[in-house]
């Protein structure tokens, strides 16, 4: 079992290396080569060694008895008396035991509201390819909409941004008004619409900035933009430190560097936040030149087939 154990986990690193992520996502009944080769493959890995553990005990290992004296490790009689009367009488005082119909639903109440939600939250663990996940991809981002500042919905001016600024920001369209044009939004698209469009504006020197390859016309004179939704699982990140230009995120401890396309620097986040490409129109205020690019907040496989 011990031999089989390390040719499984030779068989997962193999996995590993073979399956990349995302791909041949259909290859095994829909749940993707790789995820399914390396639980099987590192499961029988942990099984083979739990399972050897247990017949090496039983089988081989020495059966002397041994005896070692300890004292009782139970409370005074007193004390056990007086636990078990406060509980009884907080149950006589509840009811519960001469109403048998209120009993009886409670936990009737307990096992399906905790159960059926369980049952249905199953579904979401359906392949990616069932379920429209082409929607993470987007928000409501667009070319040419203004970049507004968070709770009030004011335009901002880039001339206005001092360098060391942290500016909270969102989409114009989340602030509809006739002027702007854009259609009311309600209910569940609004908060998803507001939650995926979440950004922080900051200004640097310029020279600091050091952007990735393609990324050199993304910023407006030192004032960058970025996903304000943390990679990891998705909390707001908001705690900036302007003198190295980290921003850490509260949830974890993820620290993302943004003069330097917030490439992860600390903490369980594995992917930089999302930048959105900025310009300023004729007026001299902030406005994206498209959508982001790549998805925003929590990272997920099947982002990789987009
Ligand atoms: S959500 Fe940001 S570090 Fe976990």
């Amino acid at each position: 079992m011990f031999i089989g154990a390390m040719v499984m986990a030779v068989l997962f690193v193999v996995s590993y290396f073979t399956f990349s992520v995302g791909d041949s996502w259909d290859t095994i009944g829909g749940l993707g080569a790789s995820t399914v080769t390396l639980g099987v493959t590192l499961g029988l890995t942990l099984l083979l060694i739990g399972t050897a553990i247990i017949h090496l005990a039983r089988k081989l290992m020495a059966d002397a008895e041994m005896v070692e004296m300890r004292h009782p490790a139970a409370s005074p009689q007193e004390d056990r008396d007086a636990t078990v009367a406060a509980l009884n009488a907080g149950l006589d005082e509840s009811g519960i035991g001469r109403r048998p119909l209120v009993r009886n639903t409670m936990f009737g109440a307990i096992g399906v509201g905790l159960g059926l939600p369980s049952v249905v939250l199953l579904r979401d663990l359906a392949p990616g390819d069932q379920l429209d996940i082409s929607k993470l991809a987007k928000t409501i981002w667009a070319p040419g909409m203004r970049l507004v500042r968070d709770v009030v919905g004011t335009p901002i001016l880039a001339s206005e941004i001092e360098v060391g600024d942290l500016i909270n920001g969102a989409p114009e369209a989340m602030f509809p008004t006739e002027e702007n044009g854009y259609p009311e939004l309600h209910g569940a698209q609004e908060q998803i619409d507001k939650a995926k469009g979440a950004i922080i504006i900051v200004r640097m020197d310029p020279d600091d900035i050091t952007p990735l390859k393609g990324r050199e016309k993304w910023t407006v004179d030192g004032i960058i933009c970025y996903s304000k939704i943390c990679t990891h699982v998705g909390c707001p990140i908001s705690l900036y430190e302007r003198t190295t230009h980290h921003v850490l995120c509260p949830c974890h401890q993820s620290t993302f560097d943004l003069a330097d396309h917030a490439k992860v620097i600390f903490g369980p986040a594995a992917r930089p936040l999302p930048q959105l490409p900025i310009a300023v129109d004729e007026e001299g205020y902030l406005v994206a030149q498209s959508d982001f690019t790549e998805p925003i907040g929590a990272s997920y496989w099947e982002r990789e087939k987009q």
